[in-house]
């Protein structure tokens, strides 16, 4: 199974994927966590670029989306290989954020057209006055008009594409325990331990 976890900057997805992990592993699950950007070369170059006073500039955003869909690629046989070591793979980010930070959402489908898609995303919404605040003193050229709108191509995208949304407004005992009511049934289970 492939879970993705979605969500704009601050989100708290990294965290909700330690614990994720150490749950899924708990209840006797092989794991394997993996992010977008990847620590790769094209996954370097990226993060370099985002830091970048121009990374909002049109032409810079269609190189970086290309760039994102090459990053991508590399994880295609990483999770093929995981999958058929009956590996849970827990994905931080999926071209489902090219989707909504990149623009042109035709163009995007049409170069991750080989990307694998996650059988789960779950989705954590939340406040972009909350985001910015923890983003702050990070790396982070995000504003609030651009989040808001990220926000809102998220929660678009997840009713075309059946995301679990989960407030990420609440706290992280509360959506921990949102992320695994979603997951439980998939493992075959009625009740959290
Ligand atoms: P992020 O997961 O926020 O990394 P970190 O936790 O290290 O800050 O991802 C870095 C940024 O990359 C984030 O602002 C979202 C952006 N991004 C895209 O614009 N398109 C993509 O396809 C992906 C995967 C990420």
């Amino acid at each position: 199974m492939y879970i993705c976890l979605e969500g704009i900057d601050g989100s708290g997805k990294s965290t909700q994927i330690k614990l994720l992990k150490k749950w899924l592993k708990e209840i006797g699950q092989k794991v394997l966590t993996i992010r977008e950007p990847t620590p790769s070369d094209v996954g370097l170059l990226i993060r370099k670029m985002l830091l970048s006073p121009r990374s909002n500039d049109e032409d810079y955003q269609n190189t970086l989306a290309l760039l994102f869909a090459a990053d991508r690629t590399l994880l295609i046989e990483k999770i093929e290989k995981a999958e058929s070591q009956n590996k849970v793979v827990i994905s931080d980010r999926s071209y489902y954020s090219s989707m909504v930070y990149q623009n042109d959402q035709e163009w995007i489908t049409q170069i991750n057209k080989h990307a694998k898609k996650p059988d789960v995303t779950i989705l954590l919404d939340l406040d972009v006055e909350t985001a910015l605040k923890r983003c702050e003193g990070h790396d982070h050229f995000e504003n609030t008009n651009f989040l808001g709108k990220v926000k809102n191509r998220y929660l678009e995208l997840a009713e075309k594409e059946d995301f679990y949304v989960i407030n990420a407004n609440n706290g992280l005992n509360k959506v921990q325990h949102d992320i695994k009511k979603v997951l439980l049934p998939k493992f075959g289970m009625c009740q959290i331990t």
